[in-house]
């Protein structure tokens, strides 16, 4: 079952108008949310990102968090899958085709949930191959936007050389990747980029950046250059679908040094088990929400 605009129905028979924005324009931003055993992961602050991006193209949010926090529940519940990954996605609605806003329009809302695909564990043990490509998207990085043609060039390059991320640089620096944000590990130091509007804040990146500090491994948030990517002793990648997956190749080189060379790194394991043990202890906490702090 999908929502659209107040209904549930299936997905066969959800239609949208060829004048909404978001297939016009790409006018919309939108939200992935895995959802674990029925519990939506980490949903409060997936719904606050959420507020920020309709905020950062200026579409006033239909509903409030609490509605949202309901619908979201509600999709989970209403598909058998144990783990679902429930995507959300609000366009500036339908209007004749003029790029300024129109007036009156209202906004468009879908949700859909399909079953949540996280790595297999071969391919944790292997880790993934990725490429480093110059980030040639907007200078709006931060927003979730539906305007994902940029991403779909920038990971279709990597598809292309046989890779499954594109590792994203700018001006010599490390932004993240085509649908992941990026960390590495040197010299037993874990290092990430800050939030900025070059990269958009993951909520994974959040959780990762916690679990780091709640047990004390060596963290620093900073800009990071392409030479220390390239001389990283591990490489990991993160999002709400792929938790932390080691990169283990770069460009066709073996990623990190000595005999774990192209081989998934002893920090990128152990981070792996922080963030399963983090999922389980919040899928058996009482699931709530606070009061809205957004409209
Ligand atoms: N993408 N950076 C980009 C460009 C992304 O598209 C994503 C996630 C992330 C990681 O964010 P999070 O940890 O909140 O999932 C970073 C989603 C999964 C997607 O577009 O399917």
């Amino acid at each position: 079952m999908i929502y659209l605009n107040g209904e549930w129905m299936p997905i066969e028979q959800a239609r949208v108008p060829v004048l909404d924005r978001g297939f016009i324009f790409g006018d919309g931003v939108y939200e992935v949310i895995p959802s674990y055993s029925g519990h939506p992961f980490r949903l409060r602050e997936h719904l606050l990102r959420l507020q920020s991006s309709l905020d950062g193209v200026r579409i006033v949010n239909p509903y409030s968090l609490e509605r949202w926090n309901e619908l979201v529940r509600a999709i989970v519940a209403k598909n058998a899958w144990e783990d679902q990954g429930v995507y959300l996605q609000v366009t500036r609605g339908v209007a004749p085709r003029d790029h300024a806003f129109p007036k009156g329009a209202r906004p468009t809302v879908f949700m859909m949930s399909n079953p949540l695909v996280t790595p297999p564990p071969e391919q944790r043990e292997r880790g993934v191959a990725a490429i480093t490509v110059a980030d040639n998207r907007w200078l709006r990085c931060d927003i979730k936007s539906v305007s994902l043609l940029a991403n779909c060039l920038l990971r279709q390059s990597a598809v292309d050389a046989g890779a499954d991320e594109a590792v994203l640089l700018r001006d010599g620096y490390l932004t993240e990747g085509s649908a992941s944000n990026i960390f590495l590990v040197r010299n037993g130091v874990i290092v990430t980029p800050p939030k900025t509007n070059f990269i958009l804040p993951g909520i994974t990146y959040d959780v990762v950046i916690e679990l780091a500090r709640a047990n004390a491994m060596p963290l620093e948030i900073r800009q990071v250059s392409e030479a220390e990517v390239r001389d990283a002793d591990e490489l990991w990648l993160t999002s709400s679908t792929k938790e932390v997956l080691p990169i283990s190749t770069l460009d066709g080189k073996p990623v990190g040094h000595g005999k774990c060379a192209g081989r998934p790194g002893p920090v990128a394991a152990r981070m792996h088990r922080l963030y399963q043990d983090y999922k389980r202890t919040v899928m058996r906490a009482p699931a709530k929400l606070k009061e809205p702090a957004v409209k």
